[in-house]
């Protein structure tokens, strides 16, 4: 597999400054008489939470002498990680290769070319096993290319625990009472849940889940519409996070929710959104009507355009 574009000129960095230090929006639901704490991660740059992996172990790489010039960063991502890499790496000069299965949405392969990186596809039947052999076989072949491996790599939750998780710390004044948002990488659960719990050690960290793919509690991975969470795997970096409980959500009331953050709240954010506000207010209303919840707005709605989330009567 050959690329064909030749090495971006060096950008401007100016961006990178506005990855992280997002908003902690409280979200107010009187009819449950609860207020989530929601971290609003849909306003990084690319629009993800994922912006922050992406700055945090390029700038690393870059600092241990891991890039070159002529380096290109390598990864096998359907989703966000494509799209903050792709931001990233074109920010600091570097170039960009996304693997990605064909079955991807148009609008995340057109969101990664619009920031100049180039997407190698693979065929949508083969998995996504068959894009990390295709990853490390053209690592192996070329040492131009850099691998980031966000589901491996120990820098993806200590970047959370360091940022995201000191963040929440400093917005909110008080004990927190629990920590609810999805997994993907489980980066985000384990960084965050470490800080949260190194400060108040009450504190009960919840994994939400697909209720149709909840690997957590023993069920075997199924389709569900909750995009960018639980690819079908207990991945690696979620066994060092200080779990309490898991929460099922069914898809279909991620969708709901999801609509009712765009329409009640003003906020056009993905279905993960939705999903974990879904969890985080059931647990808060459990908890009763002091306790302090906190939540992950993870991505914007824009990268949805083409699914279940805006067609009219789903
Ligand atoms: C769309 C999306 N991106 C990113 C994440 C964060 O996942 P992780 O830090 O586990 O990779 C989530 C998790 O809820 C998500 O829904």
């Amino acid at each position: 597999m050959t690329l064909s574009r030749s090495a971006t000129a060096r950008g401007s960095r100016a961006a990178l400054s506005l990855i992280g230090n997002t908003p902690l929006l409280p979200l107010h639901f009187p009819a449950e008489r609860v207020t989530l704490f929601a971290k609003c991660e849909f306003l990084n740059p690319s629009g993800s939470i994922k912006d922050r992996l992406a700055k945090c172990v390029i700038l690393d790489a870059e600092e241990r002498g891991l890039l070159r010039p002529d380096s290109i960063i390598l990864e096998c991502t359907s989703g966000n990680t494509g799209i903050a890499l792709a931001m990233v790496g074109t920010v600091t000069g570097y170039r960009v290769a996304i693997l990605m299965s064909e079955s991807a949405s148009l609008e995340r392969r057109r969101l990664i070319e619009q920031f100049g990186a180039e997407l190698v596809l693979f065929k949508s039947n083969e998995g996504y096993e068959t894009g990390i052999k295709l990853s490390e076989e053209m690592a192996g072949r070329d040492s131009r290319y850099f691998l980031p491996r966000q589901f491996e790599n120990p820098l993806n939750a200590a970047d959370h625990e360091h940022t995201t998780g000191q963040e929440i710390l400093e917005a909110l004044p008080g004990p927190i009472d629990a920590f609810v948002a999805g997994y993907g990488t489980g980066g985000t659960l384990a960084g965050v849940g470490r800080a949260l719990k190194q400060r108040y050690p009450k504190a009960k960290v919840v994994a939400m889940e697909p209720a149709e793919a909840a690997l957590l509690c023993g069920e075997m991975p199924c389709c569900h519409w909750i995009e960018g969470v639980t690819g079908g795997f207990i991945p690696p970096l979620l066994r060092s996070a200080p779990l309490d409980d898991e929460y099922k959500v069914r898809s279909a009331d991620a969708l709901a929710m999801t609509r009712r953050l765009h329409r009640d709240f003003g906020l056009l954010v993905g279905t993960s959104s939705g999903a974990n506000v879904s969890a985080a207010l059931a647990i808060a209303s459990k908890l009763g009507p002091d306790a302090k919840v906190v939540t992950i707005l993870c991505d914007r709605a824009e990268r949805y355009f083409s699914t279940r989330l805006f067609a009219l009567g789903t």
